[in-house]
Parts: structure tokens; sequence; C-alpha cells
């Protein structure tokens, strides 16, 4: 029998590359959302369909040329809809009617865990909520997916976070939720093969929790190296350029969220990378030498 075919938006991102991987080790034939003509796609098993994941016209195109009856929706606020809630909702309504036009069977969206509860300060979630709605009443037959923070931010130089040997940043020092990009994937993987017990619902994405010491403990097992956990900015400028995110981390930081918790995420995927195992998978620095020394 043939795999079955699925098409990912933004596949070239820090989640759809990991998506990509996991659903493609799940045996589906994945087809990735590019604005380019991208080799590294080809190079990882990943057929490459050359679209703008944001406009209606290249969605149908996508699904058209893939043949994918399944989908993998991303939206994103900081890049492609340029910090504008309403654009990114656009662009989520515009994947979601694009399936509908073509027939998607099972479409997940990632959305973020807790979306409901951040004050209004936290501008980059406002969309989330709305696109899930728009997703319930749209007839696509679809299942959700709610992350919390990233492992990936933790080696994120496009935004003046390279991780680097020996020390690692966070915007918090606190205890955080954390999950891997790659676990989200093999989230995908399950709700995608098991249609009956997931269409319709929806899934924290929840692997590890810890404070910053923490990691940077799990960091200095897998490196064999001494390293320091610190704050990427000081908290005084964390309040005042990075409003919408530090109203993010204080729903973290002084109401605890997200309510999820890995021992929940875990009985669906009793393998949810920690950041011990995180940092085996990440494998590398910013600058691409090896954590583990002679790996
Ligand atoms: N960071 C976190 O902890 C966290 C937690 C939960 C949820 N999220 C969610 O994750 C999402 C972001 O995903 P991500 O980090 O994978 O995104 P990302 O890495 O920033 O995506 C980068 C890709 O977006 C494409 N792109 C950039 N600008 C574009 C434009 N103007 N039009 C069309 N495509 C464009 C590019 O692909 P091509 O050049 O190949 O086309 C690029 O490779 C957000 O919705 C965020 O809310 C983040």
């Amino acid at each position: 029998m043939s795999a079955e075919k699925i098409l990912v938006l933004n596949s070239t991102g820090k989640v759809g590359r990991n998506v990509c991987r996991a659903l493609r080790e799940a045996g589906f034939e994945v087809h990735g959302t590019t604005r380019s003509n991208n080799n590294r796609l080809a190079a990882q098993g990943v057929k490459p369909v050359v679209c703008n994941y944001t406009l209606r016209a290249d969605l149908d195109r996508a699904l058209a040329q893939s043949g994918a009856k399944k989908m993998f929706v991303i939206t994103d606020y900081f890049g492609a809809a340029k910090k504008s809630s309403d654009l990114e909702f656009q662009q989520g309504r515009a994947a979601i009617d694009a399936a509908q036009a073509g027939g998607v069977e099972h479409l997940v969206f990632m959305s973020v865990a807790d979306a409901e509860l951040f004050d209004e300060q936290v501008k980059h979630l406002h969309a989330k909520l709305a696109m899930e709605k728009y997703l319930r009443g749209s007839g696509v037959p679809f299942s959700i997916l709610r992350p919390c923070a990233f492992f990936e931010n933790l080696d994120d130089a496009a935004n003046w976070n390279p991780l680097k040997k020996g020390v690692v940043k966070f915007l918090s020092l606190q205890d955080c939720k954390y999950c891997a990009t790659y676990d989200i994937g093999r989230a995908a993987a399950i709700q995608m093969k098991n249609p009956q017990q997931w269409l319709g619902k929806t899934l924290d994405v929840i692997g590890w929790q810890g404070d910053l010491a923490q990691v940077a403990a799990a960091m200095s097992k897998v490196s064999g190296l001494p390293v320091k956990a610190r704050l990427a900015m000081p908290l005084f400028l964390r309040r005042l350029f990075l409003k919408d995110l530090h109203h993010m981390f204080l729903y973290y930081e002084v109401q605890k969220g997200p309510r999820g918790t890995p021992q929940e995420f875990k009985k669906i995927l009793p393998d949810a990378l920690s950041a011990e195992d995180w940092f085996h998978f990440h494998g590398q620095y910013s600058n691409g030498d090896k954590i583990v020394r002679g790996a």
C-alpha cells in the first residue's frame, strides 16, 4: 500500500521541519510548502511544494499538486502575519477554506496551550482562538494541537538567543513547561493515524517541566561541561521592550500556566522528549559545534 500523503504548511520553519521529520518517520509521504525551491527539504525526504502558505491560490495549487488529503496547518503572528492578529486570522482562514475546497479529510491545526487564558496584552495569541473557532465551524474534519513553549527557543539565533557552549538563556529563570517541536509532529502523527479517536479533539503538547537551572543541568549532563543558566535579558527590559512576551511569561510565572502536564501528555506520547533528550536530539550549538563531545 502506498504511503498516505500529507501537506505540511511552513515546512521550513522551526516547527515545520521537525513536524515533517516526525511524519516521515511515522510512514507518511510528506509534502512541505516553501516559497522557494528548497533542496534541504528534498534531502530530508520531504517533497517540496513551492507555495506561499499564507495565500489561498497557492494553497489550492499545493493541495492539488500534492494530492494530499491530510494537512498540518501552522500560522505565524511574528513572521508571516507581520504582528497583525487580523492578518494571522485571514491566513489561517485561507488554509482552512483551501482544505474545505480541496476535500481534506483530516486537518491538524497548531494552536497554543491555554490560548483563552492569557491576558489581552498577549497579542500574538489573539488569533489562535479565533482560528480554532473558525475551524470548528468549517466542516473540515480536524484535530487541534496546543503546544507550550518550545525547547527550540533555547537556540534561536534569529531572536538573539543562539545556543552557546556553557550557557543556556531564556526570558525566564522560573519553572516553565516545554515541548520539542518534534513531539508536535509525533503527536500529529498519532492524531492522523487514529482519526476515530482524535477527530474534533484537542491535545496539549507538554513534554517536560523545569526551571532554567534544571535546563542547564540537563545540558551539562549531555555536554559533559558546566552550564550556566542566564536570563536572555534583564526582567525590566523584558517588561519595557517585549510587552507581549512579558505578559505571556507572567501567565507562566504568576499563574503557573499552562494547566496541562507532562504526565497527561505522556499518556499519549510516553517517550515525549525531556530537556536532556532534547539536547541530544538537537545535537549542536548555534555555530554547528556538537553538544555531545566526540558525537
Ligand atoms: N516559540 C514558541 O515557544 C511557540 C510555542 C507555541 C506555539 N508557537 C507558534 O509557532 C508558530 C511559529 O512557527 P515557527 O516557529 O515554525 O515559524 P518560523 O520558524 O518563524 O517560520 C519560518 C518560515 O516561515 C516562512 N516565512 C517567513 N516569512 C514569510 C512570509 N512573509 N510569508 C510566507 N512565509 C514566510 C519561511 O519559509 P520559506 O522561506 O521556506 O517559505 C520561513 O522558513 C507561531 O504561530 C507561534 O505562535 C510558538
